[in-house]
């Protein structure tokens, strides 16, 4: 599986504005069980510092931009999220961060499964070492 999968999502829209539909295992690739949004966050504050041992993620940023660091444990690979229409999967195992918010984002995230603290590898060293076991 490639590291950075993005997923182009069909524009609904029309004289009255713009629309964009997710639907669970047809233009993302799972079920949906959480959506979560951020917004109002420092530009200079990055998030994320994570990676998932399950969960299955796809990120949206509906509005302004950020970059989404990317990290499967051999390779790394930044990419500028800026597009309402352009979805990025964060697959199981991928150390992710979050840097350099526009103002104005709002960042949608659409999960696979509930919250679950005991699902996350919060550190960096945890993550590596993480994979080694598998
Ligand atoms: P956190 O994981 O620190 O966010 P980020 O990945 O952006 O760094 O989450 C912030 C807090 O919100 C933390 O206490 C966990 C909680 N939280 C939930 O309760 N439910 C959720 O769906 C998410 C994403 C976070």
């Amino acid at each position: 599986m490639s590291l950075i999968q993005l997923l182009d999502f069909k524009a609904l829209g029309d004289s009255r504005g713009q629309l964009f539909s997710i639907e669970g295992s047809k233009n993302i690739p799972f079920e949906v069980k959480r959506i979560y949004y951020m917004f109002d966050m420092e530009k200079s504050t990055p998030r994320g510092f994570h990676a998932h041992k399950e969960l299955k993620q796809v990120a949206i940023c509906v509005k302004g931009s950020f970059k989404m660091l990317l990290d499967d444990g051999t390779h790394k690979h930044e990419v500028v999220l800026d597009k309402p229409n352009t979805g990025i999967v964060i697959d199981k195992l991928i150390w992710h961060e979050m840097h350099d918010f526009s103002d104005d984002c709002i960042l949608m995230v659409i999960a696979n499964d509930y919250y679950d603290e005991n699902d996350y590898l919060r550190s960096y060293e945890t993550f590596i070492g993480y994979l080694g076991d598998l």
